[in-house]
């Protein structure tokens, strides 16, 4: 797999991400422009403590991951990237590290909480969406996107329904564009049972430098092929 370069953040453009929730205490206009994220990791942890199913991790992805998704992810060829699961962001800034400078970030993620940390950043690529992975689609109609050339995922499959991540998968690979890329990293390899019906088979790397080990697949919808079923 060719290799992409990977940049270590260094600025943000200055207009707020837009932030999409039904609860007006996010809106954005509340909100005070990007600051380092000195508490990332306590907000993780505290996200992790109410909702351990979701969030799956005590920690979030280290640097050697983040740098791994990127090149699997090709984010500096990308028009439009959809995030799943971004958390308080690590592997969200290093996308829009990587991204060029026209191009959009959605991300969706299902914790008010990360949203709400998430929703302080500064950078008009980015467009934060509360909701869950499963509506995919109507999140991305929503916001007038069509069909995105990434979906790089870090939700935890193997701690939900079967029939759930199922759903997800055949969801991620209809609003792909043909030719486009699913690149999800996890713990367990569930993903890859499930992913298999619905794409083929993966590509996998291993970042033995996270804290838990972490595999990275990813699949890429054949050109001219049909939304799964
Ligand atoms: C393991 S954390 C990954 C966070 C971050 N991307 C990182 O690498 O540090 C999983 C994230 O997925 C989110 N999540 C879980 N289920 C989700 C769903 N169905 N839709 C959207 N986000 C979900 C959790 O709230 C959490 O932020």
């Amino acid at each position: 797999m060719p290799e992409i370069g990977y940049k270590v953040p260094v600025s943000f453009p200055t207009c707020p991400a837009q932030i999409v929730s039904e609860d007006p205490r996010l809106s954005t206009a509340n909100h005070s422009p990007l600051r380092p994220q000195h508490d990332d990791r306590l907000a993780f942890f505290r996200g992790f403590l109410k909702r351990p199913k979701e969030v799956a991790s005590i920690i979030p992805s280290s640097r050697f991951l983040e740098r791994r998704v990127m090149r699997a992810t090709r984010a500096d060829e990308a028009d439009l990237i959809v995030e799943l699961g971004p958390g308080t962001g690590g592997t969200t800034r290093a996308l829009l590290a990587a991204m060029k400078p026209d191009a959009k970030l959605l991300a969706i993620e299902i914790n008010p909480h990360f949203v709400e940390v998430l929703g302080r950043w500064q950078d008009p690529r980015l467009i934060v969406a509360e909701g869950s992975a499963t509506d995919i689609r109507q999140i991305l109609a929503k916001h007038e996107l069509g069909a995105p050339d990434v979906v790089v995922s870090g939700i935890p499959f193997s701690t939900m329904e079967r029939p759930i991540g199922r759903d997800i998968l055949r969801a991620v690979h209809d609003v792909l564009e043909p030719g486009g890329a699913f690149v999800a990293y996890q713990v367990r390899d569930r993903v890859h049972t499930l992913g298999r019906e619905v794409f083929g088979r993966a590509m996998i790397q291993r970042e033995l430098l996270n804290v838990p080990p972490m595999r990275i697949y990813r699949w890429e919808k054949q050109a001219g092929e049909a939304g799964a079923q």
